[in-house]
Protein backbone atom coordinates (compact mmCIF):
# COMPACT_ATOMS: atom_id res chain seq x y z
CA UNK A 1 0.00 0.00 0.00
CA UNK A 2 3.00 2.38 -0.17
CA UNK A 3 1.27 5.26 -2.63
CA UNK A 4 -1.55 4.98 -0.46
CA UNK A 5 -2.14 7.55 2.07
CA UNK A 6 -4.80 8.36 5.25
CA UNK A 7 -6.59 11.44 6.15
CA UNK A 8 -8.22 11.08 9.89
CA UNK A 9 -10.46 13.45 10.51
CA UNK A 10 -10.89 15.46 14.33
CA UNK A 11 -11.52 19.00 14.14
CA UNK A 12 -14.84 18.20 15.88
CA UNK A 13 -15.92 19.95 18.78
CA UNK A 14 -17.80 17.13 20.19
CA UNK A 15 -20.04 19.10 21.79
CA UNK A 16 -21.96 16.65 23.78
CA UNK A 17 -18.66 15.55 25.30
CA UNK A 18 -18.49 19.00 27.36
CA UNK A 19 -14.87 18.67 27.77
CA UNK A 20 -12.05 21.71 27.15
CA UNK A 21 -9.97 18.65 25.12
CA UNK A 22 -10.79 17.66 21.33
CA UNK A 23 -13.22 14.79 21.40
CA UNK A 24 -10.43 12.50 19.54
CA UNK A 25 -8.65 12.90 22.84
CA UNK A 26 -11.01 11.51 24.82
CA UNK A 27 -9.73 7.85 25.92
CA UNK A 28 -10.57 4.36 25.10
CA UNK A 29 -8.89 1.93 27.95
CA UNK A 30 -6.61 4.84 29.00
CA UNK A 31 -5.75 5.82 25.45
CA UNK A 32 -6.77 8.59 22.73
CA UNK A 33 -9.53 7.56 20.35
CA UNK A 34 -7.34 9.14 18.14
CA UNK A 35 -3.89 6.89 18.70
CA UNK A 36 -6.05 4.00 18.20
CA UNK A 37 -7.20 5.02 14.71
CA UNK A 38 -3.81 6.35 14.03
CA UNK A 39 -2.32 2.97 14.33
CA UNK A 40 -5.01 1.30 12.32
CA UNK A 41 -4.15 3.00 9.99
CA UNK A 42 0.15 2.34 10.51
CA UNK A 43 -0.87 -1.22 11.15
CA UNK A 44 -2.66 -1.33 7.57
CA UNK A 45 0.70 -0.44 6.06
CA UNK A 46 -0.17 3.63 5.46
CA UNK A 47 2.77 5.96 6.45
CA UNK A 48 1.39 8.60 5.15
CA UNK A 49 -1.28 10.27 7.83
CA UNK A 50 -2.67 13.29 7.52
CA UNK A 51 -5.13 14.46 10.78
CA UNK A 52 -7.35 17.77 10.45
CA UNK A 53 -7.51 19.13 13.75
CA UNK A 54 -9.78 22.08 14.88
CA UNK A 55 -11.11 22.85 18.34
CA UNK A 56 -8.28 23.10 20.60
CA UNK A 57 -6.12 22.23 17.83
CA UNK A 58 -2.99 23.08 19.44
CA UNK A 59 -3.75 20.68 22.16
CA UNK A 60 -4.22 18.02 19.42
CA UNK A 61 -0.83 18.68 17.34
CA UNK A 62 0.83 18.83 20.81
CA UNK A 63 0.10 15.31 21.54
CA UNK A 64 0.58 14.24 18.08
CA UNK A 65 4.41 16.02 17.94
CA UNK A 66 5.26 14.89 14.53
CA UNK A 67 4.06 11.67 14.93
CA UNK A 68 1.35 12.29 11.46
CA UNK A 69 1.09 15.12 9.49
CA UNK A 70 -1.61 17.65 10.32
CA UNK A 71 -3.54 20.79 8.93
CA UNK A 72 -6.05 23.18 10.57
CA UNK A 73 -9.74 23.51 9.79
CA UNK A 74 -10.43 27.09 11.39
CA UNK A 75 -14.13 26.65 11.07
CA UNK A 76 -16.11 23.46 11.57
CA UNK A 77 -18.27 23.41 8.59
CA UNK A 78 -18.33 19.63 8.19
CA UNK A 79 -16.92 16.74 7.32
CA UNK A 80 -16.75 17.34 3.82
CA UNK A 81 -15.07 20.86 4.49
CA UNK A 82 -12.25 19.02 6.92
CA UNK A 83 -11.59 16.83 4.18
CA UNK A 84 -11.02 19.95 1.71
CA UNK A 85 -7.99 21.51 4.12
CA UNK A 86 -6.42 18.45 3.27
CA UNK A 87 -6.32 18.68 -0.62
CA UNK A 88 -2.85 19.92 -0.81
CA UNK A 89 -1.75 16.88 1.05
CA UNK A 90 -4.50 14.39 -0.91
CA UNK A 91 -2.52 16.06 -4.51
CA UNK A 92 0.69 14.88 -3.47
CA UNK A 93 -1.17 11.22 -3.54
CA UNK A 94 -2.60 11.69 -6.82
CA UNK A 95 -2.86 8.48 -8.18
CA UNK A 96 -3.32 5.89 -5.27
CA UNK A 97 -5.91 5.77 -2.84
CA UNK A 98 -7.08 7.73 -0.17
CA UNK A 99 -8.34 6.49 3.76
CA UNK A 100 -10.95 9.10 5.19
CA UNK A 101 -11.06 7.75 8.91
CA UNK A 102 -13.24 9.39 11.64
CA UNK A 103 -10.79 10.48 14.82
CA UNK A 104 -13.91 9.16 17.11
CA UNK A 105 -14.45 5.71 15.96
CA UNK A 106 -11.35 3.76 17.68
CA UNK A 107 -12.59 0.43 16.92
CA UNK A 108 -11.88 0.37 13.35
CA UNK A 109 -9.46 -2.47 12.79
CA UNK A 110 -6.65 -2.80 9.97
CA UNK A 111 -8.14 -6.26 8.70
CA UNK A 112 -11.67 -4.17 8.01
CA UNK A 113 -9.30 -1.40 6.24
CA UNK A 114 -7.11 -3.90 4.67
CA UNK A 115 -10.32 -5.62 3.39
CA UNK A 116 -12.07 -2.85 2.01
CA UNK A 117 -9.49 -1.57 0.36
CA UNK A 118 -9.28 -5.12 -1.55
CA UNK A 119 -12.85 -4.46 -2.32
CA UNK A 120 -12.57 -1.12 -3.73
CA UNK A 121 -9.56 -2.20 -6.12
CA UNK A 122 -10.66 -5.18 -7.31
CA UNK A 123 -14.35 -3.58 -8.40
CA UNK A 124 -12.80 -0.43 -9.66
CA UNK A 125 -14.51 1.74 -7.63
CA UNK A 126 -13.71 5.18 -6.77
CA UNK A 127 -15.26 5.42 -3.16
CA UNK A 128 -15.57 2.75 -1.47
CA UNK A 129 -17.84 2.93 2.39
CA UNK A 130 -17.28 1.07 5.11
CA UNK A 131 -20.19 -0.19 6.45
CA UNK A 132 -21.96 -2.40 8.73
CA UNK A 133 -25.32 -3.70 10.58
CA UNK A 134 -26.01 -2.31 13.85
CA UNK A 135 -29.11 -2.57 16.13
CA UNK A 136 -29.50 0.76 16.69
CA UNK A 137 -28.52 3.14 13.84
CA UNK A 138 -29.63 6.17 15.18
CA UNK A 139 -27.78 9.18 14.75
CA UNK A 140 -25.07 7.83 12.18
CA UNK A 141 -26.03 8.29 8.42
CA UNK A 142 -27.84 5.60 6.71
CA UNK A 143 -26.51 3.16 3.79
CA UNK A 144 -29.44 3.37 1.46
CA UNK A 145 -29.64 0.81 -0.98
CA UNK A 146 -32.16 0.59 -4.63
CA UNK A 147 -34.42 -2.97 -4.88
CA UNK A 148 -31.07 -4.70 -6.43
CA UNK A 149 -29.43 -4.04 -3.42
CA UNK A 150 -27.26 -1.17 -5.22
CA UNK A 151 -25.70 1.50 -3.26
CA UNK A 152 -27.38 4.77 -3.90
CA UNK A 153 -26.47 7.22 -0.81
CA UNK A 154 -25.77 8.15 2.39
CA UNK A 155 -28.46 10.03 3.94
CA UNK A 156 -27.84 11.37 7.19
CA UNK A 157 -29.85 11.09 10.76
CA UNK A 158 -31.15 14.83 9.86
CA UNK A 159 -32.59 14.54 6.62
CA UNK A 160 -33.44 10.93 6.92
CA UNK A 161 -37.33 10.29 6.88
CA UNK A 162 -39.12 7.70 8.88
CA UNK A 163 -38.43 4.98 6.27
CA UNK A 164 -34.82 5.79 5.95
CA UNK A 165 -34.91 6.15 9.61
CA UNK A 166 -35.27 2.18 9.99
CA UNK A 167 -32.51 1.06 7.72
CA UNK A 168 -29.69 -0.58 10.44
CA UNK A 169 -26.77 -0.49 7.92
CA UNK A 170 -25.13 2.33 8.91
CA UNK A 171 -21.91 4.65 7.47
CA UNK A 172 -18.60 4.00 9.68
CA UNK A 173 -17.55 7.43 8.62
CA UNK A 174 -14.27 4.99 7.17
CA UNK A 175 -13.93 5.24 3.18
CA UNK A 176 -11.57 4.46 0.69
CA UNK A 177 -11.10 7.04 -2.50
CA UNK A 178 -9.07 7.04 -5.39
CA UNK A 179 -7.47 10.25 -5.10
CA UNK A 180 -8.17 12.26 -8.52
CA UNK A 181 -11.59 11.44 -7.95
CA UNK A 182 -11.95 12.78 -4.34
CA UNK A 183 -10.80 15.80 -5.12
CA UNK A 184 -12.92 16.05 -7.52
CA UNK A 185 -16.04 15.19 -5.89
CA UNK A 186 -14.62 17.84 -3.40
CA UNK A 187 -15.46 20.35 -5.65
CA UNK A 188 -18.57 19.75 -6.18
CA UNK A 189 -20.06 19.00 -2.51
CA UNK A 190 -22.26 21.84 -1.51
CA UNK A 191 -23.79 22.79 2.03
CA UNK A 192 -27.57 23.10 0.94
CA UNK A 193 -29.16 20.67 3.90
CA UNK A 194 -30.72 21.31 7.25
CA UNK A 195 -27.26 21.70 8.75
CA UNK A 196 -25.77 24.30 6.46
CA UNK A 197 -22.38 21.72 6.62
CA UNK A 198 -20.51 20.32 4.10
CA UNK A 199 -21.06 16.47 4.33
CA UNK A 200 -18.46 14.08 2.78
CA UNK A 201 -21.27 11.60 2.34
CA UNK A 202 -22.61 13.86 -0.28
CA UNK A 203 -19.86 12.86 -2.65
CA UNK A 204 -21.77 9.35 -2.73
CA UNK A 205 -25.03 10.22 -5.02
CA UNK A 206 -22.75 12.85 -6.51
CA UNK A 207 -20.33 9.85 -7.65
CA UNK A 208 -23.24 8.14 -9.09
CA UNK A 209 -25.04 10.96 -11.21
CA UNK A 210 -21.30 11.11 -12.82
CA UNK A 211 -21.30 7.61 -13.53
CA UNK A 212 -18.37 6.51 -11.74
CA UNK A 213 -18.58 3.55 -9.49
CA UNK A 214 -19.30 3.28 -5.66
CA UNK A 215 -19.37 0.49 -3.05
CA UNK A 216 -20.35 -0.28 0.40
CA UNK A 217 -18.11 -2.88 1.97
CA UNK A 218 -20.15 -4.28 4.65
CA UNK A 219 -17.35 -5.11 7.69
CA UNK A 220 -17.58 -8.59 9.77
CA UNK A 221 -16.92 -6.79 12.69
CA UNK A 222 -19.84 -4.34 13.40
CA UNK A 223 -18.25 -2.84 16.33
CA UNK A 224 -15.43 -1.62 13.90
CA UNK A 225 -18.22 0.96 12.82
CA UNK A 226 -18.86 2.75 16.63
CA UNK A 227 -18.12 5.99 17.30
CA UNK A 228 -18.18 7.82 20.99
CA UNK A 229 -20.04 11.40 20.47
CA UNK A 230 -21.20 11.68 24.50
CA UNK A 231 -19.14 10.37 27.67
CA UNK A 232 -22.09 7.91 27.88
CA UNK A 233 -21.03 6.21 24.69
CA UNK A 234 -17.00 6.57 25.77
CA UNK A 235 -18.55 4.45 28.26
CA UNK A 236 -20.38 2.13 26.56
CA UNK A 237 -17.01 1.68 24.29
CA UNK A 238 -14.77 0.83 27.48
CA UNK A 239 -17.46 -1.48 28.71
CA UNK A 240 -17.35 -3.33 25.39
CA UNK A 241 -13.79 -3.63 25.27
CA UNK A 242 -13.07 -4.48 28.59
CA UNK A 243 -15.71 -7.24 28.42
CA UNK A 244 -14.18 -8.76 24.85
CA UNK A 245 -10.82 -8.55 26.79
CA UNK A 246 -11.32 -10.15 29.40
CA UNK A 247 -13.47 -13.33 27.94
CA UNK A 248 -10.28 -13.51 25.30
CA UNK A 249 -7.91 -13.67 28.53
CA UNK A 250 -9.91 -16.42 30.34
CA UNK A 251 -10.50 -18.43 26.85
CA UNK A 252 -6.44 -18.14 26.83
CA UNK A 253 -6.30 -19.56 30.43
CA UNK A 254 -6.22 -16.97 32.67
CA UNK A 255 -8.18 -16.56 35.90
CA UNK A 256 -10.38 -13.60 36.12
CA UNK A 257 -12.72 -14.77 39.52
CA UNK A 258 -14.07 -11.55 39.88
CA UNK A 259 -14.20 -8.78 37.13
CA UNK A 260 -14.97 -6.03 39.31
CA UNK A 261 -12.56 -3.02 38.33
CA UNK A 262 -10.60 -5.26 35.83
CA UNK A 263 -9.77 -3.23 33.05
CA UNK A 264 -7.10 -4.86 31.20
CA UNK A 265 -5.87 -3.23 27.44
CA UNK A 266 -6.58 -5.07 24.11
CA UNK A 267 -2.69 -5.03 23.60
CA UNK A 268 -1.61 -6.69 26.64
CA UNK A 269 -0.41 -10.67 26.43
CA UNK A 270 -1.19 -12.86 30.03
CA UNK A 271 0.44 -16.33 30.50
CA UNK A 272 -1.99 -19.08 31.49
CA UNK A 273 -2.83 -19.46 35.38
CA UNK A 274 -1.96 -16.32 36.02
CA UNK A 275 -4.99 -14.73 38.22
CA UNK A 276 -6.04 -11.18 37.99
CA UNK A 277 -7.78 -10.40 41.14
CA UNK A 278 -10.63 -7.01 41.57
CA UNK A 279 -8.81 -3.71 40.62
CA UNK A 280 -6.65 -4.75 38.38
CA UNK A 281 -6.21 -1.63 35.68
CA UNK A 282 -3.30 -3.08 33.23
CA UNK A 283 -2.77 -0.09 30.27
CA UNK A 284 -0.58 -0.49 27.05
CA UNK A 285 2.15 -2.32 26.22
CA UNK A 286 2.26 -4.92 28.82
CA UNK A 287 3.17 -8.44 29.07
CA UNK A 288 1.88 -10.42 32.32
CA UNK A 289 3.90 -14.18 32.44
CA UNK A 290 2.49 -17.17 33.02
CA UNK A 291 1.74 -18.38 37.17
CA UNK A 292 0.87 -15.10 38.76
CA UNK A 293 -1.17 -13.32 40.83
CA UNK A 294 -1.96 -9.67 39.87
CA UNK A 295 -3.66 -7.89 42.23
CA UNK A 296 -5.92 -7.07 43.97
CA UNK A 297 -5.82 -2.88 43.34
CA UNK A 298 -2.56 -2.62 40.89
CA UNK A 299 -1.84 -0.18 37.78
CA UNK A 300 0.34 -1.29 35.44
CA UNK A 301 1.44 1.03 32.28
CA UNK A 302 4.05 -0.45 29.71
CA UNK A 303 5.69 -3.11 32.23
CA UNK A 304 6.82 -6.34 32.05
CA UNK A 305 6.28 -9.31 34.46
CA UNK A 306 7.76 -12.37 34.35
CA UNK A 307 6.57 -16.27 35.43
CA UNK A 308 5.46 -16.73 39.07
CA UNK A 309 5.27 -13.06 40.30
CA UNK A 310 3.11 -11.93 42.75
CA UNK A 311 1.75 -7.76 42.57
CA UNK A 312 -0.70 -6.91 44.91
CA UNK A 313 -1.65 -3.26 45.71
CA UNK A 314 1.31 -2.32 42.87
CA UNK A 315 1.77 0.52 40.64
CA UNK A 316 4.43 0.02 37.78
CA UNK A 317 4.92 2.41 35.23
CA UNK A 318 7.64 1.29 32.03
CA UNK A 319 9.37 -1.60 34.48
CA UNK A 320 10.46 -4.99 34.06
CA UNK A 321 9.75 -7.32 37.18
CA UNK A 322 11.67 -10.89 36.21
CA UNK A 323 10.04 -14.57 37.52
CA UNK A 324 9.08 -15.19 41.23
CA UNK A 325 9.47 -11.66 42.28
CA UNK A 326 7.18 -10.88 45.32
CA UNK A 327 5.90 -7.65 44.95
CA UNK A 328 3.28 -5.37 47.79
CA UNK A 329 1.50 -4.58 49.09
CA UNK A 330 1.73 -0.95 48.22
CA UNK A 331 5.25 -1.05 46.29
CA UNK A 332 5.70 1.72 43.39
CA UNK A 333 8.40 1.13 40.45
CA UNK A 334 8.89 4.11 37.84
CA UNK A 335 10.18 3.99 34.85
CA UNK A 336 13.23 2.42 33.76
CA UNK A 337 13.21 -0.16 36.71
CA UNK A 338 14.63 -3.62 36.35
CA UNK A 339 13.43 -5.81 39.88
CA UNK A 340 15.69 -9.47 39.75
CA UNK A 341 14.19 -13.01 39.99
CA UNK A 342 13.02 -14.01 43.69
CA UNK A 343 12.96 -10.17 44.60
CA UNK A 344 10.53 -9.09 47.59
CA UNK A 345 9.37 -5.65 47.77
CA UNK A 346 7.65 -4.69 50.76
CA UNK A 347 5.12 -2.36 52.01
CA UNK A 348 5.91 1.27 51.20
CA UNK A 349 8.96 0.91 48.63
CA UNK A 350 9.25 2.82 45.59
CA UNK A 351 11.83 2.26 43.10
CA UNK A 352 12.86 4.33 40.40
CA UNK A 353 15.47 4.11 37.42
CA UNK A 354 17.46 1.05 39.40
CA UNK A 355 18.04 -2.40 39.21
CA UNK A 356 17.65 -4.67 41.98
CA UNK A 357 19.97 -7.54 41.19
CA UNK A 358 17.79 -11.56 42.37
CA UNK A 359 17.14 -12.54 45.77
CA UNK A 360 17.36 -9.20 46.98
CA UNK A 361 14.96 -7.75 49.88
CA UNK A 362 13.40 -4.51 50.15
CA UNK A 363 10.94 -5.16 52.67
CA UNK A 364 10.14 -2.11 54.39
CA UNK A 365 9.40 2.04 54.20
CA UNK A 366 12.33 2.26 51.44
CA UNK A 367 13.21 4.55 48.64
CA UNK A 368 15.79 3.30 45.67
CA UNK A 369 16.60 6.02 43.25
CA UNK A 370 19.30 5.61 40.74
CA UNK A 371 20.83 2.82 42.20
CA UNK A 372 22.31 -0.30 41.00
CA UNK A 373 21.67 -3.20 43.52
CA UNK A 374 23.52 -6.61 43.50
CA UNK A 375 22.24 -10.23 44.42
CA UNK A 376 21.10 -11.10 47.59
CA UNK A 377 21.10 -7.51 48.84
CA UNK A 378 19.28 -6.94 52.31
CA UNK A 379 17.64 -3.62 52.78
CA UNK A 380 16.66 -2.87 56.35
CA UNK A 381 13.57 -1.02 57.14
CA UNK A 382 13.75 2.47 56.22
CA UNK A 383 16.67 2.80 53.78
CA UNK A 384 16.63 6.07 51.63
CA UNK A 385 19.32 6.37 48.62
CA UNK A 386 19.59 10.07 48.72
CA UNK A 387 19.88 10.55 45.29
CA UNK A 388 19.23 14.32 44.53
CA UNK A 389 21.26 17.16 46.01
CA UNK A 390 18.93 19.84 45.43
CA UNK A 391 20.71 19.94 42.06
CA UNK A 392 22.10 16.72 40.40
CA UNK A 393 20.87 13.07 40.76
CA UNK A 394 24.01 10.81 41.37
CA UNK A 395 23.64 6.48 41.69
CA UNK A 396 24.47 4.25 44.37
CA UNK A 397 26.16 1.13 43.83
CA UNK A 398 25.21 -2.05 46.39
CA UNK A 399 27.89 -4.75 45.83
CA UNK A 400 26.42 -8.75 45.91
CA UNK A 401 25.05 -9.74 49.68
CA UNK A 402 25.48 -6.29 51.13
CA UNK A 403 23.37 -5.57 54.68
CA UNK A 404 22.20 -2.67 54.67
CA UNK A 405 21.02 -1.32 57.83
CA UNK A 406 17.55 -0.07 59.28
CA UNK A 407 17.40 3.72 58.66
CA UNK A 408 20.70 3.81 56.48
CA UNK A 409 20.68 7.08 54.60
CA UNK A 410 22.80 6.44 51.61
CA UNK A 411 24.08 9.32 49.79
CA UNK A 412 25.18 9.31 46.40
CA UNK A 413 27.09 8.90 44.41
CA UNK A 414 28.17 6.08 46.70
CA UNK A 415 29.10 2.53 46.80
CA UNK A 416 28.66 -0.56 49.51
CA UNK A 417 30.84 -3.20 48.46
CA UNK A 418 29.76 -6.72 48.02
CA UNK A 419 28.99 -8.61 51.81
CA UNK A 420 29.50 -5.11 53.95
CA UNK A 421 27.02 -3.77 56.32
CA UNK A 422 26.03 -0.74 57.41
CA UNK A 423 25.16 0.06 60.77
CA UNK A 424 21.19 1.21 61.51
CA UNK A 425 20.80 4.99 61.12
CA UNK A 426 24.29 5.37 59.74
CA UNK A 427 24.90 8.12 57.10
CA UNK A 428 26.93 6.86 54.66
CA UNK A 429 29.08 9.31 52.29
CA UNK A 430 31.69 7.75 51.60
CA UNK A 431 32.06 3.95 49.59
CA UNK A 432 31.94 1.34 52.06
CA UNK A 433 35.00 -1.80 51.36
CA UNK A 434 34.02 -5.08 50.44
CA UNK A 435 33.10 -6.89 53.81
CA UNK A 436 33.13 -4.07 55.77
CA UNK A 437 31.33 -2.64 58.33
CA UNK A 438 30.18 0.98 58.08
CA UNK A 439 29.13 2.73 61.61
CA UNK A 440 28.41 6.20 60.55
CA UNK A 441 26.92 7.90 63.32
CA UNK A 442 27.59 9.31 66.59
CA UNK A 443 28.54 6.88 69.72
CA UNK A 444 25.88 6.98 72.06
CA UNK A 445 26.39 8.95 75.36
CA UNK A 446 23.81 8.41 78.62
CA UNK A 447 24.04 10.71 80.69
CA UNK A 448 22.69 9.21 84.61
CA UNK A 449 20.34 11.30 86.55
CA UNK A 450 19.64 13.97 84.02
CA UNK A 451 16.02 13.73 84.15
CA UNK A 452 15.74 13.77 87.77
CA UNK A 453 18.28 16.71 88.40
CA UNK A 454 16.97 19.06 85.28
CA UNK A 455 12.86 17.81 85.92
CA UNK A 456 12.19 19.07 82.39
CA UNK A 457 8.96 17.92 82.40
CA UNK A 458 5.57 19.64 83.45
CA UNK A 459 3.52 18.16 86.77
CA UNK A 460 1.39 15.23 86.01
CA UNK A 461 -1.91 15.67 85.06
CA UNK A 462 -3.37 11.95 85.34
C1 LIG B 1 -20.37 11.06 10.62
C2 LIG B 1 -21.01 10.74 9.25
C3 LIG B 1 -22.05 9.66 9.41
C4 LIG B 1 -21.44 8.43 10.06
C5 LIG B 1 -20.72 8.79 11.36
C6 LIG B 1 -19.95 7.60 11.86
C7 LIG B 1 -20.97 12.78 7.89
C8 LIG B 1 -21.73 13.95 7.42
N1 LIG B 1 -21.60 11.93 8.72
O1 LIG B 1 -21.39 11.56 11.46
O2 LIG B 1 -22.59 9.32 8.15
O3 LIG B 1 -22.42 7.45 10.26
O4 LIG B 1 -19.80 9.86 11.15
O5 LIG B 1 -19.44 7.84 13.15
O6 LIG B 1 -19.83 12.61 7.52
N2 LIG B 1 -15.04 16.62 11.97
C9 LIG B 1 -14.15 17.59 11.59
N3 LIG B 1 -14.60 18.80 11.15
C10 LIG B 1 -15.93 19.07 11.06
C11 LIG B 1 -16.85 18.08 11.46
C12 LIG B 1 -16.38 16.87 11.90
O7 LIG B 1 -12.93 17.38 11.64
O8 LIG B 1 -16.26 20.20 10.63
C13 LIG B 1 -14.53 15.33 12.45
C14 LIG B 1 -14.92 15.03 13.89
O9 LIG B 1 -13.92 15.44 14.78
C15 LIG B 1 -15.08 13.52 13.89
C16 LIG B 1 -15.43 13.18 12.47
O10 LIG B 1 -15.11 14.31 11.67
O11 LIG B 1 -13.87 12.86 14.24
C17 LIG B 1 -16.90 12.87 12.33
O12 LIG B 1 -17.64 14.00 12.69
P1 LIG B 1 -18.94 13.91 13.59
O13 LIG B 1 -19.45 15.29 13.76
O14 LIG B 1 -18.69 13.10 14.77
O15 LIG B 1 -19.90 13.15 12.56
P2 LIG B 1 -21.12 12.22 12.89
O16 LIG B 1 -22.28 13.07 13.21
O17 LIG B 1 -20.73 11.20 13.88
CA1 LIG C 1 -19.07 10.91 15.31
Amino acid sequence: MECNCAVILAGGEGTRMKSQKPKVMAELMFRPMIDRVIDTAKNAGIEEICVVTGYRAELLEAHLAGRTETVRQTQRLGTGHAVMQAIPFIKRHRGGNVLILNGDAPFIDHRTVEDALYYHTTNGFVQTVISAKVENPFGYGRIVRDKNENFIAITEEASADEETKKINEINSGAMWFSADALLDLLSRITNENSKGEYYLTDTVSIALRSGLRVGAFTADNADAVLGANSRAQLQELNEMLRKKVIARLMADGVSVPCADGVMIDDSVKVGRDTVILPGVIIKEGCEIGSDCVIGPNTVLYKTKVGDGCVLNSVQAEEAEVRDHANLGPFVHLRPNTVIGEHVHCGNFVEVKNSTVGDHTAVSHLTYVGDSDVGKGVNFGCGVVTVNFNGKSKHRCVIGDDAFIGCNTNLIAPVRVGARAYTAAGSTITEDVPDDALSIARQRQTNKENWVIKRKPYREKKY
